[in-house]
């Protein structure tokens, strides 16, 4: 099917995922399968992050989460660490004006503060100079791990009970969520995983207890709008059912 067909089904199909996911795997086996060093992987993986970005915020999704670099990572060799961290320098500074001519505002999620003070700052300029964009939110998690968000809201939960901000017996899962990064952000409704495996990678494990998951086994340098869009026609034949019965 041609591109401009899969967006007039995904149009016509009219329920459209608000939230979308991506754990963008594969980089690194892209490469080797290249006899290219990893690092090439993850110069190729940013080609398509700009074309997927660009792609969900024309077909309207309002919120594209992308997992982009998660606490474990850190067990990486020390230069593809360096490497990643510098493409993402490099991209939140030279991005943002076409992330403005797509009206599409950047936000980040993690552990924020154990990037360096020069990626922290390039980040808070990039969003900054995006915060008034009306269009998609694209939300990098970054340094980010599923287990560590729950256990600072914990935290901060204790903190404000012991301040007499919250009760406890009034604390439910709303208020609860309210303490995760994705705070005002609607679950994602569609996550994908690219690269064939089947694991969550302790990527938002509160919030996806009932979003509808996809994995393709196309490596993430070669995921294209057609894949993409793939998976959200795949999307739009799910029967959501969040535990009711419902007719099929
Ligand atoms: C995803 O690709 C990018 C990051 C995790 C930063 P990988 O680097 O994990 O690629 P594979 O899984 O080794 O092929
Ligand atoms: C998940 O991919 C993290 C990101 C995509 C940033 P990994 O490649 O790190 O996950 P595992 O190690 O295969 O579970
Ligand atoms: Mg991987």
């Amino acid at each position: 099917m041609p591109r401009i067909n899969y967006e007039k089904k995904i149009a016509e199909n009219g329920n459209l995922p608000e939230h979308v996911a991506i754990i963008m795997d594969g980089n690194g086996r892209w490469a080797s399968r290249r006899g290219q060093p990893r690092t090439s992987g993850h110069n190729a993986g940013v080609n398509t992050v700009k074309t997927i970005v660009k792609a969900a915020a024309r077909i309207g999704i309002k919120i594209l989460t992308l997992y982009t670099f998660s606490i474990e990572n850190w067990k990486r060799p020390k230069s593809e660490v360096s490497h990643i961290m510098r493409l993402l320098y490099e991209k939140t500074r030279s991005e943002v004006d076409e992330l403005n001519s797509n009206n599409i505002r950047l936000t980040a999620m993690g552990k924020i503060d154990g990037l360096s003070v020069s990626r922290r700052r390039a980040l808070k300029q990039a969003m900054e100079a995006t915060k008034k964009n009306t269009g998609m939110v694209l939300n990098l998690a970054l340094n980010y791990g599923g287990r560590t968000e729950i256990l600072e809201a914990v935290k901060k939960i204790v903190r404000d009970i012991k301040r007499g901000l919250v009760n406890p017996r009034k604390l439910d899962e709303d208020m609860f969520a309210k303490y995760l990064y994705t705070n005002g952000m609607p679950d994602p409704d569609l996550l994908i995983r690219t690269s064939g495996e089947r694991r969550l990678s302790n990527f938002l494990l509160w919030q996806t207890s009932y979003t509808e998951l996809y994995v393709t086994d196309v490596l993430w340098p070669d995921f294209g709008e057609s894949d993409f869009f793939k998976a959200v026609l795949d999307y739009q034949t799910r029967n959501r059912r969040f535990g009711e019965v419902t007719a099929s």
